[in-house]
């Protein structure tokens, strides 16, 4: 050996050459696809890159891969098309996603295609599909376990962590006929609502390159965004399926913990009973939420799962019952008084509503905002009753510098500080407080309101490395409540322009003001939220199914 060569081996920490090792193994599982990438270097310069990658498949491959969901899988299960073709142009797909927007943590072509063939084989053979979702490819957030693949939880020092089982959705899945092809990226430890970490780099948004693609669930998004995945599996634990959703121009469900099974979702806090973590589904249509939902809940979870509430997916019972002339009450909550959304937010609150008010049987009212303040200091302490030592301790397994988010979300945000057992009981006590007065709030103000309306974030996709307000999707955490956001339109430079009147109320509201720029925005999404009580899952789909059928949402497709 030279000595330049030790010298240089001496230099790459060691923590450097563990993710570099890691890098190899993602490169080497797009190499085995058998297809020629094409040179996309001089798209390089391109901030939107969404229609970038159906200029460099056939037109087959688009054709499938731009299919929604729910019509992929129509036409999967009469054979009009096999679940091997399907999976290699979304495995093709998703590599070409990966370049553009750096989202992908690893593909599984071998095993995809091989449970591909097994399944064509079995419609062959048996006239009919092997379940609902057969011959779906499905993506996955990297934490969810895959048997036999790292599980990482966005930490270097966990490389080398091989889950010996799949995760129970995922074997749920299988069992439905999905194919799991791709994982995808997250932030480091999971900490951030944007998806950068030491292991994967930076997960950029296909709609601008410059802009974050939000997270955790960040790698699902720009996935899906691009049409790499049909449908994917995220987590969230304070907006981390439903922010990079609403950035990237997808509809994203967090439901009611204890529908969805966790077992074999790792994080470095998993145990931690604080504040309840949710996985749900990202997809282009919300009828792609739907099916996910029908197909998890119809194999009755809670069979083997003491954790899932045993209660059937009621999707086809009618939520909205008729009150005199109302089927459904919106309650419409502008702003929550801490952080202003910013003009884009603020004029699809405004179009919505204006569509709402004159569709018969639906009521709009306000709902005003309850105690916020009180709701971030709670989550504050709840998240990290540690003052964040567990998640340096899992940096220093491997020596691993921490990033400035999650830096943010663990450590400088004001209010973490390590609490006393008696501290945790003291704070989860304000946390149960705050839920019955919330709930006591919607009983007594607004005892018909079904759902309420009400910003997913601020703001549309942030520039990179300044996303740090989460209260408007961390709030139905605190209160276990399902949320789903959904894309209504885009960001439009004439409209949207700072409100140069405007002042800022305190830290974050400032933050967020002076991060505000319509011109670096460009071509970004515009989403909002629906909220419904605890364990009204469906009623929430149904009601965000029929504003959505009523107004025709979204007002314009950014995928398009
Ligand atoms: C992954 O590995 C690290 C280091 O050995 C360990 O501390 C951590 O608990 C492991 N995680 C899981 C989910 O096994
Ligand atoms: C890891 O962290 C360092 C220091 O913050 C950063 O400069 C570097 O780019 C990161 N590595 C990757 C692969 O993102
Ligand atoms: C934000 O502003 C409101 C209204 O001025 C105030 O009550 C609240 O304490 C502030 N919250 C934070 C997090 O600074
Ligand atoms: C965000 O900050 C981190 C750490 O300083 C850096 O590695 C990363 O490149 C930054 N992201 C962008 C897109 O600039």
């Amino acid at each position: 050996m030279s000595t330049s060569r030790k010298m240089a081996q001496a230099e790459v920490p060691a923590w450097q050459e563990q993710a570099l090792r890691f890098r190899t193994v993602r490169d080497a599982s797009m190499s085995t696809i058998n297809t020629q990438l094409p040179d996309l270097s001089g798209d390089k310069q391109l901030a939107r890159v969404i229609g970038v990658p159906r200029l460099h498949l056939t037109q087959a491959e688009v054709h499938l891969t731009e299919s929604a969901p729910e019509v992929l899988v129509r036409s999967l299960a009469v054979g009009r098309v096999t679940a091997k073709e399907v999976v290699l142009a979304f495995l093709r797909r998703a590599a070409i996603a990966q370049k553009l927007a750096n989202c992908v943590y690893e593909l599984l072509p071998d095993r995809a295609v091989e449970r591909a063939q097994e399944l064509d084989d079995y419609l062959a053979q048996n006239g009919k599909p092997s379940g609902p979702l057969h011959g779906l490819p499905i993506s996955v957030k990297e934490h969810i376990s895959v048997a036999g693949r790292d599980n990482t939880a966005g930490f270097v020092g966990w490389i080398g962590n091989t889950s010996r089982d799949d995760a129970s959705i995922i074997k749920i899945l299988l069992d439905a006929g999905a194919v799991i092809y791709a994982r995808t990226t997250e932030p480091q430890g999971l900490m951030a609502i944007e998806t950068g970490s030491n292991i994967t780099g930076v997960t950029v948004n296909p709609h601008n390159r410059a802009l974050t693609c939000g997270g955790s669930s960040g790698g699902e998004a720009a996935l899906l965004a691009l049409r790499g995945s049909p449908l994917g599996i995220g987590s969230d634990i304070g907006g981390s399926i439903r922010l990079p959703a609403a950035h990237c121009g997808l509809y994203g469900f967090k439901p009611s913990s204890g529908r969805l099974p966790l077992m074999g979702v790792e994080a470095f806090c998993t145990g931690s009973d604080t504040i309840a973590p949710s996985i749900g589904p990202l997809s282009p249509t919300l009828e792609g939420i739907k099916l996910f939902m029908d197909t998890v809940l119809m194999s009755k979870p809670w069979q083997n799962d003491p954790f899932i509430h045993p209660l059937p997916w009621q999707s086809r019972a009618d939520h909205l019952r008729q009150r005199g002339k109302v089927t459904l009450v919106v309650g419409v909550m502008w702003t929550d008084d801490v952080v202003q959304p910013a003009p884009p937010i603020k004029r699809a609150l405004l179009e919505v509503v204006d569509k709402l008010k004159s569709t018969p049987g639906v009521e709009v009212i306000d709902w005003k905002p309850f105690q916020q303040t009180d709701a971030l200091e709670i989550l504050k302490r709840l998240y990290h009753p540690d003052g964040g030592k567990a998640f340096f301790e899992n940096l220093a397994l491997s020596g691993e510098p921490i990033l400035p988010l999650p830096a943010w979300a663990v450590r400088d945000e004001p209010g973490i500080e390590p609490l006393s057992i008696k501290g945790v009981w003291e704070w989860t006590k304000k946390r149960d407080q705050f839920r019955h007065s919330y709930f006591q709030a919607w009983k007594t103000i607004a005892p018909d309101m079904d759902v309420i309306l009400c910003p997913a974030c601020p703001m549309p996709a942030p520039v990179h490395n300044t996303s740090r307000y989460w209260g408007y999707t961390s709030l139905w955490n605190l209160l276990d409540y399902p949320a789903i956001t959904f894309p209504v339109t885009r960001i439009d430079p004439e409209k949207d322009g700072q409100d140069l009147d405007y002042v800022p109320k305190n830290d974050s509201d400032r933050w967020c003001y002076d991060n505000y720029d319509v011109h670096e925005r460009k071509y970004a999404p515009v989403s909002l939220q629906l909220v419904a009580r605890r364990l009204e899952d469906e009623k929430l789909l149904q009601a965000a199914e029929k504003i959505q059928q009523e107004i025709g949402l979204p007002f314009v497709d950014c995928l398009a």
